[in-house]
């Protein structure tokens, strides 16, 4: 089956459509001018929450000086919903792409589905794309509930190959407790994409788009954004009528990834408005971690010492520097506004720094609020907040999980039980 660009239902894109590549390219995104569309179903009212004051950024936040995300590169300040989409958003977008992630892929030139695979409520789907250079397949997992239309559908960046044609149970990706709850789950595997190795990451979607014998341009998006792109390629073969037979609501995905995996989710969340949820879990460094706190969990450094395939040459120049950064993570979290941002960290998960996690996540608040969608969950902005408990606010979810590195039923239970895409 050829992907057919959807009509877009209000207009062209417009404000966007300049600040990125590839939301202005991607087969259906539904962009108007004053508003970032993300359909999130609105639902009863949230009890009357404490909130955190969205305009009172945390003390440890402002000790950091980072990079206000309601301030423009002119030095205006940012006031308005309007203000906020047509200038400072483009400009953080941008930002993101040129100094910490890369220049993403742009739309592929043509991108057929092989939708053989599978059987009833299980569905395996290759989807390949096209690029100047030749084509790649990837595969997609799809699993519905037995009965009744999903409440909403996952999208798991599975970066460990962890999802088969068989349901698993437990842990990571915990096919049948997602279908058990209503859900449907989407499990797009991250290696075909892209596979996460330093001498062979191009060997998907990336050598599609340049010349095998070159190297890429230093600017360019490497593993951590190719997985990003496929996430929205994927969102592209949700919006199908194939994926509307299956019960499966466009309006309705969740983006999920779960360390690197959370890194690439954010990512997605940031360029792709039709992602009305977006899920980090552990994501750390370079994902939901404030950069500034260089010298808590993994550094700049040592995040690409180890792992040199995952962002562009560009990013490297911040080793040891990331004062010079002209954004900070919470900036990216802000981008998913007003679609649902969800951060979970765990308690001992140092490497990925919870705390640094917890002030971008409060950091992102102010421009929440733009959209009336201020209040964190939280009762209060100190660390540590208790364990093992789901905040929600109206866009926004957070929780921290007792114990180490993971995506563990604990948090599963808390993003399956707590109405994610509901307001
Ligand atoms: C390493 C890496 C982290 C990453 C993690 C993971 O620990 O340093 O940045 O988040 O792997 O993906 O599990």
């Amino acid at each position: 089956m050829r992907v057919a660009p959807r009509p877009r239902a209000r207009g062209a894109v417009a404000a966007l459509a300049a600040a990125s590549a590839l939301v202005a390219t991607s087969l259906a995104t539904e962009v108007t001018d004053t508003a970032v569309s993300r359909a999130v179903q609105v639902g009863p009212a949230p009890a009357a929450a404490p909130v955190v004051p969205a305009a009172q950024v945390p003390a440890p936040l402002a000790d950091l000086d980072a990079p206000d995300p309601l301030r423009s590169d002119s030095g205006a300040a940012i006031t308005s919903v309007r203000e906020w989409e047509q200038t400072r958003r483009p400009e953080l977008l941008e930002a993101f792409q040129e100094h910490i992630y890369g220049t993403s892929l742009p739309a592929p030139s043509s991108m057929t589905v092989d939708e053989s695979g599978g059987n009833g409520s299980a569905r395996r789907v290759t989807i390949t794309v096209a690029g100047p250079e030749g084509e790649a397949s990837f595969t997609l997992r799809l699993f519905v509930p037995d009965s009744g239309t999903p409440k909403g559908t996952f999208l798991l960046i599975d970066h460990r190959g962890s999802v088969g044609d068989d349901p698993g149970s437990g842990g990571y990706a915990p096919v049948s407790a997602i279908t058990g709850a209503g859900y449907a789950l989407a499990a797009l595997d991250a290696s075909e994409v892209a596979p996460d190795d330093a001498s062979s990451y191009r060997d998907g979607v990336i050598d599609a788009f340049y010349p095998a014998g070159q190297d890429l341009p230093a600017d360019a998006g490497r593993t951590i954004s190719a997985w990003a792109w496929g996430a929205s390629r994927a969102m592209d073969y949700l919006q199908t009528d194939a994926a509307l037979e299956m019960g499966i609501d466009p309006g309705a995905v969740a983006v999920i990834g779960h360390s690197r995996g959370g890194k690439a989710a954010l990512w997605a969340g940031a360029q792709d408005p039709r992602f009305p949820v977006v899920i980090s879990n552990n994501s750390g460094s370079t994902g939901a971690k404030l950069a500034r706190r260089d010298g808590s969990g993994e550094s700049i450094a040592a995040i690409n010492n180890q792992f040199p395939h995952w962002f562009p040459e560009t990013y490297k120049d911040y080793a040891g520097d990331a004062d010079a950064l002209p954004v900070d993570q919470h900036a990216l979290l802000a981008l998913i506004a007003p679609g649902r941002v969800v951060v979970g960290s765990a308690t001992d998960d140092g490497t990925a720094d919870p705390h640094g996690e917890f002030l971008s996540y409060l950091g992102a608040a102010p421009v929440y609020e733009l959209y009336g969608l201020g209040d964190t969950g939280l009762s209060s902005s100190n660390w540590p907040p208790a364990t093992g408990k789901g905040y929600r606010g109206p866009g926004m979810s957070y929780h921290l999980r007792s114990g180490g590195h993971g995506l563990e039923d604990a948090d599963w239970d808390i993003y399956l039980g707590s109405d994610l895409f509901l307001r």
